[in-house]
């Protein structure tokens, strides 16, 4: 029997994931969204939910919901789901549908809370100091504005609402997203966090937001069956930036705070980390594998997840065999193959498909096909050098609108905007 197909009960919630995969956070950008009216942003569409309710049926162990932002000024990119006390509706029903087709099939879901901090394009950004974010790829970013304790304060019952409107929309936990330079990660990193005060300077300090927000969570929802799990850059892969033993060391306190699960990625727009840093981990696909060989022992009850680069089921079970981690987590390949995961269990394949768009764009090429996904279109087969050319032509704005797939116009802002520079 495969590897993919052990259940991995979560230590705190007692909750068990049919498998030990997890489809990692990816922005949809699915949602509604408007420019001026505040109001008009972040509310789910049929296509969010047709998105989930296809995920659902892939066997996957973990769905992780969004991004979705806590703040509908702070967005990494517009339309995706928001979650903001001060919008005029109530974001539970759109979320429930979402969330209902995603577990109907058995898998757990999560969903992932974020702020962007200074990598925004709105004008006023906020962040742990005023370290600005440098030009990425055409995208720049205003400098931002320290936050001050009271906002530190709004953020943290942020997050909290947001977690509050998962559970009572049927999530089974949140993520809260502490990687890839968002704001979380921003306090994290002595590169970005200046700070003088009780959030800055040493580690237990810059930690000391995340640590809240975890606390403002079981405020919130005391009921310890809602899963509490972070993502969060093994290294951040820039100079000054989190280090791998600072991480670790963020990891024991999240395992200690009580957080069932513990993703790992690495980077930030600063320096995008969706590759390989170490030539030892190619033959192994997972870009961050060793980071969770040396931060697993040290997790007495948290499960570790590692995300990026795992593409065939061999190097999936080696993984878990070895016990480099104990829940395999995807991305791109989940966009190409909805069903992936389930097909690597029944047999059916034995590896991700190609996907033959430069490494630089495969953020955009995503988006493309999660639009069709969510519309119930072909979905655009990247192993086909004619059918990337195409893909391609319609993210560069040369293909004509009407043939476009839903959701193009939005499709090069933030992720794929940055890896156009070919920094990845
Ligand atoms: C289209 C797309 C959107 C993404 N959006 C997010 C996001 O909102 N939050 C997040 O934590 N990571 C995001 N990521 C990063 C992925 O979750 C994952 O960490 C990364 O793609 C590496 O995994 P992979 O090699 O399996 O794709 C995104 C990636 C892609 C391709």
């Amino acid at each position: 029997m495969s590897l993919l197909s052990q259940p991995v009960t979560f230590p705190h919630s007692g909750l068990t994931a049919p498998t030990p995969t997890l489809k990692s956070a990816m922005t949809e950008r699915l949602c509604t969204y408007d420019a001026e009216n505040l109001d008009e942003r972040g509310k789910v569409t049929p296509e969010y939910i047709k998105l989930y309710e296809e995920w659902g049926k892939g066997a996957i162990g973990v769905i992780v919901l969004g991004n979705l932002p806590i703040s509908r000024t702070d967005l990494e990119a517009p339309k995706n789901a928001i979650i903001d006390a001060r919008s005029s509706w109530d974001p539970v029903p759109g979320l429930k549908r979402a969330i209902d087709v995603a577990k109907a099939h058995g898998s757990l879901v999560i969903g992932q809370l974020t702020h962007g901090g200074r990598q925004v394009s709105e004008e006023n950004p906020v962040s742990a100091s005023d370290v600005q974010c440098p030009p990425m790829g055409g995208m720049t970013f205003a400098k931002p504005r320290p936050m001050t304790v009271q906002e530190i304060d709004d953020v943290v019952k942020a997050f909290g609402y947001g977690a509050k409107v998962l559970y009572d929309a049927g999530a089974h936990g949140m993520q809260a997203h502490s990687a890839h330079g968002y704001l979380l990660s921003q306090f994290l990193s002595a590169r970005v966090n200046k700070r003088t005060d009780d959030y800055g300077g040493s580690l237990e300090n810059r930690f000391r937001i995340v640590r809240r927000v975890f606390e403002e969570v079981r405020r919130q929802v005391p009921d310890q069956k809602f899963m509490l799990s972070i993502k969060i850059n093994s290294a951040d892969f820039a100079d000054g930036g989190l280090t791998f033993e600072e991480s670790k060391q963020a990891c024991i306190w999240l395992d200690q705070i009580g957080l069932d699960l513990i993703e790992l990625s690495g980077g930030s727009y600063e320096s995008l980390a969706f590759e390989h840093k170490k030539e030892s981990t190619k033959k192994r696909e997972a870009f961050f594998v060793e980071f969770a060989e040396q931060i697993r022992p040290a997790l007495k009850n948290a499960k570790l997840a590692v995300t990026g680069g795992f593409r065939t089921k061999q190097a999936m079970e080696q993984a878990l065999k070895e016990h480099s981690c104990d829940v395999v987590g995807l991305a791109r390949p989940l966009t190409a193959e909805p069903y992936l995961i389930r097909e690597m269990i029944e047999g059916k394949k034995d590896a991700a498909r190609e996907n033959k768009a430069p490494n630089a764009v495969q953020t955009g090429t995503s988006i493309v096909q999660i639009g069709a996904i969510a519309t119930g279109k072909p979905i655009p087969d990247l192993a086909d050098e004619a059918v990337v050319q195409d893909v391609l032509a319609l993210l560069q704005g040369k293909k004509p609108k009407e043939d476009k797939p839903h959701q193009e116009q939005d499709v090069k802002t933030s992720y794929e905007k940055s890896e156009n520079k070919g920094k990845l």
